[in-house]
């Protein structure tokens, strides 16, 4: 039994971790905000006897999948089956404990989501609206509001989508964009009447109130409580729940020929779907049993979703329980910076597990110790390393090792046996004692930062002991003493190796087999006997190791990349400046010459010396391209534009008479403009 459920025990958890789109793999975001911490509840709550489910899977359908298929020249399907197996194979390879990870695009899921909606539709629960929507005539479909561009009606950006503008941020309605055009076909669309089904979120809103804002006050996280009371007290409005589009969940009504369940409502019944796949006909229990306690994890983009319409859809079947909880946690950023997939700023999990090979409790570590549980986060590499090397190798890697070692040095590897407790080993074996229940209690209550912090606590006791026992040196005075000491020690490694495994079940599993230890529950750990007088010890293996310098810089690197592609991506020309009259141009006197000499200016690597024929003698023109020139000589013979005009002034020195006229390429390289064929020395240009 847990600790904190005081009044009601539950018989029963249905855990859920938010479904990840299948149109990319899964980054740290995803990871520290999601799948780390639920997974840490999940197989604590198993090693506490409990009965888990944990359900998992990919969240195959929506418009973006569509699109990405459409720029790839292949079916959302490809899409789908490319990314479901990179992210369920590395969610696999982290050890993120799913009892099934199913995806929505599967059969099964189609016929539940669509006997969810027609039971809703039989019973009345929806109301149905005709409305106009942009209909594009030429490819004959519907748009949704990513397929359709325009002009922006606050900034201007001719490139806004029918549901925001990416340049000032403002969030729109189709109907609002300038100049509408179809993403399919170029085509200017057409307004058109179609008719959907809404959930009438408005009539939802007394019971919500109640059940969000008075009964879970207490024990909702208050960035999920406050996100909740703000969405219920601007009103809520009817949603409609399906969609002109033929990717998803096809709409059970022969009158719905060409619409599909909105994402949002299919994607949430993945849950209820993969349960029935996991349990067979045994599934109901976890979905409508009072004693089964539903627990949603998610990011905070998703809080509106699981709090209040999939809950509204549960309540409105009537036969579900609705969730206890939904610690949602808030956003990881990367070295400062939004992540993103479309600017591919992100660690990507399979990439992490291709470069840090048998390094998954490092990663799992660092992103529970920096999840952005109470608001936004940022993970850098140097604090990764810095996690590694000084906590997981300095503190619980020293301390396993140290221990297990003088284990085979002075006793063959043999847990000896504790004589007389000392007063300092009554107190370690007091202050152990608590542990266990410390962190539990953080677990249940989603704080597994602090929980994490605990666990390293013990280790960290456990180092202390060491040090203030100092076993290495005491067994050539006292051998009896020694044997205490490290039967102690050993008592707090094999704690260590229950109560860490929910946060790094790799090292938790090479704990348990160089103890010799039987897989013991979370109830067994507190005990100062819990690892047997006499057991033979294997040989001890490094639980960490260090994380060099370079491995880091690599990582970096790699970002530095990609954020210098990512703004030349992001090139556009300079605006057109402000009209001039031809008299004005005509004021400067631009020629061309050819290049008698070329040098690097002394003392200035940016400049070159140009000796120019400009047909009426020579003249000396610096300029500062040296870096994209670094061989002047080969410049000789070449014609280039100057402006001949220009007040003498001096450079480094040099006393440059004019201008060589360059062009900057967008990632900064200046070029020189040369006529396209040799002309006389001299002439103007115009
Ligand atoms: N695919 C959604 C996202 O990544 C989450 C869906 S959760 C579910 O934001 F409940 F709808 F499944
Ligand atoms: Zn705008």
């Amino acid at each position: 039994m847990t600790y904190t459920e005081k009044d009601h025990h539950f018989k029963r958890y249905t855990v859920t971790s938010a479904l990840p789109y299948a149109n990319g793999p899964v980054h740290i975001g995803h990871l520290a905000g999601v799948y780390v911490p639920a997974d840490i509840y999940v197989r604590y709550l198993r090693a506490q006897g409990e009965d888990v489910m944990f359900i998992g899977g990919s969240d195959e359908h929506g418009v973006p999948i569509t699109i990405k298929a459409r720029k790839e020249g292949v079916t959302p399907q490809d899409i789908v089956d490319r990314y479901h197996k990179i992210i369920k194979d590395s969610f696999a390879e982290l050890g993120i404990s799913f009892d099934i990870y199913s995806r929505t695009s599967s059969a099964e899921h189609h016929a539940t989501a669509a006997a969810y909606f027609k039971k809703l539709y039989d019973e009345g629960k929806f109301i149905e609206k005709v409305s106009q929507q942009y209909y594009d005539e030429e490819a004959q479909q519907f748009l949704a509001d990513r397929y359709i561009t325009g002009t922006c009606p606050r900034c201007g950006n001719e490139h806004a989508y029918g549901d925001q503008c990416e340049a000032c941020g403002t969030s729109l309605n189709a109907t609002d964009l300038i100049n509408p055009k179809s993403a399919l076909s170029g085509s200017k669309p057409v307004l058109k009447e179609t008719k959907h089904w809404f959930l009438p979120l408005d009539q939802d809103e007394p019971w919500l109130r109640q059940w969000i804002l008075e009964q879970h006050k207490e024990d909702w996280k208050s960035n999920v409580y406050g996100q909740c009371k703000s969405w219920i007290d601007a009103g809520l409005q009817p949603r409609a729940v399906t969609r002109d589009l033929d990717w998803g969940v096809k709409v059970p009504l022969d009158e719905a020929n060409g619409k599909v369940l909105y994402v949002w409502f299919d994607a949430p019944i993945g849950y209820i779907s993969f349960t029935k796949q996991l349990k067979g006909n045994d599934w109901e229990k976890w979905w409508k049993d009072n004693d089964t306690k539903l627990v949603h994890f998610i990011g905070k983009d998703n809080i509106v979703f699981h709090c209040i319409i999939f809950p509204s859809m549960l309540h409105a079947d009537g036969s579900y329980i609705l969730p206890d909880n939904v610690p949602a946690n808030e956003f990881l950023n990367l070295e400062g910076d939004k992540i993103s997939t479309s600017r591919n700023w992100a660690v990507w999990l399979h990439e992490y597990l291709k470069d840090f090979p048998g390094k998954q409790d490092v990663l799992r570590y660092t992103l529970c110790s920096n999840a952005p549980e109470t608001k936004d986060n940022d993970f850098t590499w140097k604090d990764f390393q810095l996690k590694n090397n000084s906590e997981l190798v300095a503190i619980l890697g020293n301390f396993v090792n140290r221990t297990i070692v003088l284990t085979h040095k002075f006793f063959e590897g043999r847990v000896p046996a504790q004589g007389t407790l000392s007063e300092l080993d009554n107190s370690v074996i007091a202050e152990l004692k608590t542990f266990p229940e410390r962190i539990g209690r953080s677990i249940e209550t989603y704080r597994f930062r602090e929980a994490l912090a605990e666990m390293m606590n013990l280790a960290r006791l456990g180092n202390k002991y060491l040090t203030e026992t100092e076993p290495w040196k005491l067994f050539k005075t006292d051998p009896e003493r020694t044997a205490t000491v490290l039967n102690l020690a050993l008592q707090i490694c094999a704690n260590l190796a229950v109560v860490c495994a929910p946060f790094i079940p790799f090292t938790a599993d090479k704990m348990h087999r160089m103890l010799n230890l039987q897989s013991l529950g979370w109830r067994d750990a507190g005990r100062a006997d819990i690892l047997a007088c006499d057991t033979q010890l294997e040989q001890p293996e490094l639980l960490f190791e260090k994380i060099e310098d370079a491995a880091i810089e690599a990582q970096v690197n790699r970002l530095l990349e990609t954020k210098r592609q990512n703004e030349l991506n992001a090139w556009q020309p300079a605006a057109v400046k402000p009209t001039v009259a031809f008299d004005d141009f005509g004021k400067v006197d631009i020629r061309v010459g050819t290049v008698l000499e070329c040098t690097k200016v002394p003392k200035a690597d940016k400049l070159l010396q140009f000796r120019i024929d400009d047909g009426m003698g020579s003249r000396t023109i610096v300029s500062g391209i040296a870096k994209y020139y670094p061989e002047p000589e080969k410049l000789v013979g070449m014609q280039v534009c100057f402006i001949a005009n220009f007040e003498p002034r001096k450079l480094k020195g040099v006393v440059s008479e004019g201008m060589i006229l360059s062009a900057e390429d967008k990632d900064g390289r200046l070029v020189l403009i040369t006529p396209s064929q040799l002309v006389t020395p001299g002439v103007n240009v115009g």
